[in-house]
């Protein structure tokens, strides 16, 4: 999902570090994509939204996926197509179990076609008594697969309903809690051995001209500290903000973080910005950490960045002193958009 960034930004430089950050970028989103699936079920996830455009995310979410796979993906996504008021983990998420059961439905191979429109529902609107009146973007996955017979059409959101062998049953179960915390709406029309349709429908964003500008990736410059146990997210992390401009070191735990931010302080070159993780096995995670630097530095400039998404501070990230939010798995774009919320 980054590499589509990073390519934009690198366009003409190493090739070698491209395929790094692609490298860094898929295992961040298996480690975190499942884990994130699990606790979005499991403990009532209340998004953490932000307004944002949709076309980035689906393409590059649907690439990923299809990655590897028989599948051949088409886009239908207009330009004006309204910015929306999204948690981006968990919509990523949504559009990575509609693909990856798309994929599956599909094993011989075939087109999956995702298309994407403004819609505005008016009072007393005949398509859906689900959906309040008002702005929505409607999205349409579209697979050439073996389809879903009538009788089973009415199981397939139903929490363990699968018919897969090695399947949990949790895929569209996940998807339809996620978008009905969103005030969206999922429908599907299918029919046997020809395919199947998902369409889903997320209110648009109020405020569209600053959310298609909080969608672009800035660049930067400033010295960040990055506090993080996982490696594969430190040297991530290291990359990415290395290709927004940015110079970075990395720490494992609260305690190191302090430290060095301490020393920095002192010298003359001290950090402009940190961003940690929130939870730290067996250490000190941010939500501790922040204490300690805001006494340390009453201007000290954080982003807590973390994979649960359902933990109250990610909702109240302000009220703990952080600046910005990070969720797991991100995308160039959110972490460029964290960074100018705390630099820019
Ligand atoms: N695109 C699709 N084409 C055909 N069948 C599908 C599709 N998406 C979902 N299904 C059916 O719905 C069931 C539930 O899907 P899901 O909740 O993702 O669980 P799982 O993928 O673990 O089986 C699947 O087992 C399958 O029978
Ligand atoms: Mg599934």
């Amino acid at each position: 999902m980054l590499n589509v960034g990073t390519a934009r930004l690198k366009a003409g430089k190493n090739e070698e570090i491209r395929d790094l950050l692609q490298a860094a970028e898929q295992s961040i989103q298996q480690a975190k994509g499942i884990t994130q699936q699990l606790l979005t079920f499991t403990r009532g996830g209340e998004p953490v939204k932000t307004s944002m455009a949709l076309q980035p995310m689906i393409k590059e979410s649907v690439k990923f996926t299809l990655h590897g796979s028989k599948a051949k993906s088409r886009f239908d996504l207009p330009d004006d197509l309204w910015p929306v008021e999204i948690d981006p983990g968990q919509i990523n998420q949504v559009i990575n179990n509609l693909a990856l059961n798309a994929v599956q439905a599909m094993s011989r191979g075939g087109h999956l076609t995702v298309t994407a429109r403004n819609v505005t529902i008016e009072e007393g609107d005949q398509r859906t008594t689900a959906l309040q009146p008002g702005n929505y973007v409607e999205v349409a996955i579209k697979d050439e697969g073996v389809g879903i017979p009538p009788e089973n059409i009415d199981s397939i959101f139903d929490p363990y309903y699968t018919t897969r062998e090695k399947g949990t049953g949790l895929g569209l179960f996940s998807v339809y809690s996620i978008i009905e915390r969103h005030g969206g709406w999922i429908t599907v029309e299918s029919e046997v051995d020809l395919g199947t349709t998902f369409t889903f429908y997320l209110p648009a964003a109020a405020d569209e001209e600053a959310a298609a500008i909080s969608s672009e990736i800035k660049e930067g410059s400033g010295r960040v500290l990055v506090m993080d146990d996982d490696d594969t997210i430190c040297l991530g992390l290291k990359a990415l903000l290395g290709e927004l401009g940015y110079e970075v070191e990395t720490t494992a735990n609260g305690e190191e973080a302090i430290e060095r931010y301490g020393e920095a302080l002192k010298s003359d070159q001290p950090f402009d910005a940190v961003i940690m993780d929130l939870t730290v096995p067996g250490g000190m995670g941010g939500a501790e950490a922040i204490g300690h630097l805001k006494e340390l530095d009453p201007r000290v400039r954080a982003v807590v960045s973390s994979g649960y998404s359902t933990d109250p501070i990610m909702a109240n990230y302000q009220e703990y002193g952080f600046e910005a939010v990070l969720m797991k798995p991100f995308q160039l774009a959110d972490l460029s958009r964290a960074m100018d919320l705390v630099l820019g």
